[in-house]
């Protein structure tokens, strides 16, 4: 199946079983906002948690914190959101519809990409075993050629978007003759700045209203802090904050459901390091993170690193975890080295000395800050994504079903009386009523057994339990697992030491130590 088709399946998935649904859908939507729906939320809090506990439970030296989505406007004019949170954006004269300039062009670059796979795929086939992927590579005419041209749009891309160069964006897209896919004409207008942040107003016209902004980020909440944290927490550089909340972006282009949205939620965390010892740090934060992330056990290929060709002008280093989504691999997570940026300019636009004093040293300094930045809504999107899978079982029917990892799955067990009568509801009822504390059951015993497994599958259910005569004699209960199907005979009183452990994010936590 075409991974387009496969990602149309998850998108409508997701609306069938309660996770996304679109936002304002009886108004007919609104673009690129997205609501959660019962399951959405479950999976979307677990996440949420393992992040959560995988960084304030396992290291002493990170704390939370929750701070305003308003705050003082300044702040956004000494971060530089204010002057330069901007994309370069283009319209099409003709479908008058806009694009982002960098899009288009990263778009074009991933056509040459394509081009070379096709030749690779299409030798390997013809050579068999005898492929030599690296040789081919290097000597293919038609591979050269590809490579070539991509390498020289790669360079002059990045040399105008490191000097902000619109013109030069512009004319890139005309030389390589980049249609809107609407229109299908090279129609375009000049290429200008737009900033992303929203702006609303604070307090009465009257009085003489604020603009305030609606936070892009989460990370400026945790800097204007840092000084209150580690002082009222006695923390000793190095010393980590963390903050899960809501970020706010007008993003131009904004498709790809959950993944570009114009509100959508950030889990950040900034480690503040001495000057000196920051990309030490910043190699260590990429190997925890990689770890969180592989640890879910959707493997490891589907995880790279990508380096930023452009570092913006306050980090000394920048990558992202990327991961393979259904259209490709794409940006999950940003791990940056922001030096002192950030504090510096606070300290310079608010007058206030926001210093560390260092005990050690007897001496005050501005800390350095790695930030780990991973989007709830694009880890969400992924893990459906890895997690979706059609079968065909040996019985000649087909299933749909959601192999989460267990421990982010909404629903951890399901029960399921055989039938709805002769007391078997009532155990069944009994057996959630002991469980319901350490994780969360559904019950359901409409339609046939087979039909309840299908629902179960669908939402990603690990584990289910039938209820049938024999158990109202030996208290014992079919127990099926959701990948392997397979089913044993287990006694009710051993069901809490079989599955908690299986679908607890302590013991997901346990496998990142
Ligand atoms: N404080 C740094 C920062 O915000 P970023 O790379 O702009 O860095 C971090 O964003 C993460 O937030 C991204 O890796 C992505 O997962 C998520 N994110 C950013 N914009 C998003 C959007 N429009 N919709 C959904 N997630 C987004």
């Amino acid at each position: 199946m075409a991974q387009e088709d496969v990602f149309k399946k998850i998108v409508s998935h997701c609306k069938e079983y309660g996770f996304v649904f679109p936002s304002s859908e009886i108004y007919d939507g609104l673009a690129a906002v997205y609501d959660y729906g019962q399951m959405g939320v479950e999976l979307k809090n677990n996440i949420k948690q393992y992040w959560w506990q995988s960084m304030v439970l396992l290291h002493e030296n990170i704390v939370g914190i929750d701070s305003a989505i308003f705050m003082h406007p300044t702040i956004w004019k000494a971060s530089g959101h204010v002057d330069a949170f901007n994309d370069p954006l283009i319209d099409n004269r003709d479908s008058k519809k806009r694009y982002r300039a960098d899009v288009l062009i990263e778009e074009q670059l991933a056509k040459y990409d394509d081009k070379i796979n096709k030749e690779v795929v299409k030798a390997a086939k013809r050579f068999g075993d005898a492929f030599d992927e690296a040789q081919f590579r290097a000597t293919n005419a038609r591979v050269l050629e590809y490579q070539t041209k991509r390498d020289a749009l790669h360079e002059r891309y990045s040399q105008a978007m490191n000097a902000n160069d619109l013109t030069e964006l512009r004319q890139i897209i005309l030389d390589e003759e980049i249609v809107c896919p609407v229109s299908g004409t090279r129609n375009w207008t000049d290429v200008r700045q737009f900033n992303l942040m929203f702006s609303t107003e604070m307090g009465s016209t009257a009085d003489g209203a604020m603009k305030i902004y609606l936070r892009p980020e989460t990370a400026q909440g945790i800097f204007v802090n840092y000084l209150n944290v580690q002082k009222t927490g006695r923390m000793k550089i190095p010393f980590g904050i963390a903050q899960i909340g809501k970020a706010f972006r007008n993003e131009i282009v904004a498709r790809q459901f959950i993944f570009r949205m114009r509100e959508f939620e950030q889990m950040e965390m900034q480690f503040f390091v001495k000057p000196g010892t920051e990309l030490d740090w910043f190699n260590r934060w990429k190997n925890i993170r990689l770890k969180w992330h592989q640890a879910l056990g959707f493997g490891n290929d589907h995880y790279r690193f990508h380096d930023h060709d452009k570092l913006a002008h306050y980090a000394n280093a920048a990558t992202d975890i990327e991961f393979l989504m259904p259209f490709g691999f794409k940006e999950v997570e940003g791990i940056h080295s922001r030096t002192n940026f950030d504090l510096s300019q606070h300290e310079k636009y608010s007058g206030k000395n926001i210093k560390y004093f260092d005990p050690e040293q007897n001496e005050s300094y501005t800390p350095y800050v790695i930030e780990t930045s991973i989007g709830v809504d694009r880890t969400f999107l992924s893990i459906m994504s890895a997690s979706y899978c059609e079968e065909q079982l040996p019985n000649g029917e087909s299933r749909v079903v959601l192999k989460l990892p267990a421990a982010l799955a909404p629903v951890k067990l399901a029960v399921l009386p055989l039938v709805k009568k002769d007391g078997l509801p009532e155990k069944a009822r009994e057996i959630i009523d002991e469980l319901k504390f350490n994780f969360h059951c559904q019950y359901d015993e409409k339609d046939s057994i087979g039909k309840r497994y299908r629902r179960q599958d669908a939402i990603g259910t690990p584990y289910c339990i039938t209820v049938d005569h024999q158990t109202l004699e030996d208290n014992c209960v079919t127990l099926r697992n959701r990948d392997t199907m397979e089913q044993e005979r287990v006694p009710v009183a051993q069901l809490l030491g079989i599955i908690a452990d299986r679908v607890s994010i302590t013991s997901l936590l346990k496998t990142i130590q």
